[in-house]
């Protein structure tokens, strides 16, 4: 019998299925060094030194922890300019496990984004997909495009229970493709699993039907492929006729319906860095080769390392493990089950990689001018050294042609789980800072910008709380100002 996130009914307790041969050792800070380290990093959890972080949950991207086998793969990195045998064994296993044709090695996945975007956008361009991402439609603005959001609307509900949040509606998909016409559309962005609405998968039946509504009007589909083998564990554990087929050939059939793929390495594939564009098309994939020789490196290397793309063909073999999905994605309901018994609001069903806090519901007395996300991600580092990350209004950042904030329906601390590196106890700290910052929550402040730059500007904001000089009073205040204009008066 299944549980509704993938693990089975079982009396006995599981575990990690490996074992740990080296540590890595971590600092504990006191509340005061926190104080002092949040505000010199203005308040945004990218701008600490990692050295002041206790458990760093920031993100899974390049985080992960890489088995023996891959670092002994690493010792054989065919370090020759060109032609280096570790492109042979990386192009091989995106083939055997992706299904694509050919292989255009990134530095990471923006790489990937920004050939893709180059070769395919013209000016005044829409692109659909299933949510945007920070990096993907920055690629796709900065190439002349826009992007459109054709996701179901359970996606922007944290609390709506569907089990395929990342599905794509098909209404508002056809919608946008009779608005602006087929020829303004280079191609579909097809996102699995969904970063943004919490790291929520798309059923294959969508894929599929997605697919379909595309090919017949002959516009391309593109998946991003970054968390897909966490999506395929979905699909094996959710939707139904999927029991018992192997996470390989889910993935294998979950490609199958997209042209090609832009790749962060970084997360399924099991390395530090990484990236890649997988095309099927002869001719877009020559001239994608070339593009990557002027901005990436030679088209058999693309920004890697020979060792890193061993690394990364090893990796993409163990991430297809089912053992290795259960204990992974088994990790990230742990912690929001923890704090789903406590009461603390979090987006569900539990996504793939991380769990996301609800910081409108967990910080009812800001308004999301005064960014609620970034206040509880640098109060619950100021509270126990946990660093998690904002995605809402500071991410969603502002529309290239009003210059207006973006409207942000979803308002999360993002807890993001890097693979194979914490254990359970790990999570246990976690989650008892969480739900005492929740039992306390009256006491955080909101926050402004002190600055604030031009491009995804979440990255290296600066800000200030509102009201106070702390971000997390040790009483509580009486009832914070609703008003913008109390964003003046810092
Ligand atoms: N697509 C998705 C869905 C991502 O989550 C990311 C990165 C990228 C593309 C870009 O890849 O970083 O290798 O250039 N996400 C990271 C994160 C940054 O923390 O979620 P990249």
């Amino acid at each position: 019998m299944q549980h509704k996130n993938g693990n089975s009914r079982s009396r006995r307790s599981w575990a990690e299925p490996y074992k740990i041969k080296m540590v890595e050792p971590i600092k504990l800070t006191t509340r005061e060094q926190r104080e002092k380290a949040i505000a010199a990093a203005g308040y945004n959890t990218f701008l600490l030194r990692s050295d002041d972080v206790y458990i760093d949950l920031l993100t899974d991207s390049g985080t992960n922890a890489m088995s023996d086998n891959q670092w002994a793969g690493m010792l054989l990195g065919d370090e020759s300019y060109a032609g280096s045998r570790n492109f042979d064994h990386l192009q091989d296993a995106i083939t055997k496990y992706y299904g694509y044709k050919h292989t255009i090695p990134t530095h990471q996945g923006r790489g990937a984004e920004h050939i893709l975007s180059m070769l395919t956008i013209r000016d005044g361009d829409s692109i659909p997909g299933n949510m945007y991402f920070t990096t993907t439609r920055m690629h796709q603005e900065l190439a002349g495009g826009h992007f459109v959001d054709v996701i179901i609307d359970e996606a922007h509900t944290p609390s709506s229970q569907h089990p395929f949040k990342g599905n794509i509606d098909l209404d508002k998909l056809q919608s946008v493709i009779d608005e602006v016409g087929v020829v303004h559309i280079p191609y579909l962005c097809m996102h699995a699993t969904v970063n943004m609405a919490g790291g929520q998968p798309i059923s294959m039946a969508n894929m599929r039907a997605a697919s379909k509504l595309c090919h017949d009007q002959n516009i391309p589909v593109y998946l991003d492929a970054t968390r897909a083998v966490e999506n395929a564990y979905f699909i094996k554990t959710r939707e139904e006729g999927f029991e018992n087929t192997s996470i390989a050939d889910i993935l294998k059939e979950m490609c199958s319906y997209s042209d090609g793929c832009t790749m962060s390495g970084k997360k399924d594939c099991l390395v530090n860095i990484g990236g890649f564009l997988a095309l099927n098309d002869d001719e877009l994939a020559d001239r994608a080769r070339n593009e990557c020789v002027i901005y990436e490196g030679l088209h058999t290397y693309g920004g890697m390392a020979g060792r890193d793309m061993e690394a990364m063909a090893r990796g993409i073999e163990e991430s297809v493990s089912y053992d290795h999905l259960h204990a992974r994605i088994g990790q990230v309901v742990y912690l929001g089950e923890q704090l789903l018994a406590a009461g603390v609001p979090i987006v569900e069903p539990i996504g793939g990689h991380g769990v996301f806090v609800d910081a409108r519901r967990f910080l009812p007395h800001l308004t999301q001018e005064q960014f609620p996300a970034q206040a509880l991600a640098a109060a619950l580092y100021v509270d126990s050294g946990v660093r998690g990350m904002e995605r809402g209004a500071v991410s969603a950042g502002r529309d290239p042609d009003t210059g207006e904030n973006r409207k942000s329906r979803l308002e999360l601390v993002r807890l993001t789980l890097p693979r194979r590196v914490y254990t359970q106890a790990h999570m246990d700290v976690t989650a008892e800072s969480v739900i005492d910052l929740f039992e306390k929550r009256d006491r955080i402040r909101g926050l402004a910008f002190s600055y604030e730059p031009d491009h995804l500007r979440f990255f290296r904001a600066r800000f200030n709380p509102i009201g106070g000089k702390q971000i997390l009073d040790d009483s509580p205040f009486s009832t914070q100002s609703k008003s913008l204009s109390d964003t003046a008066k810092i």
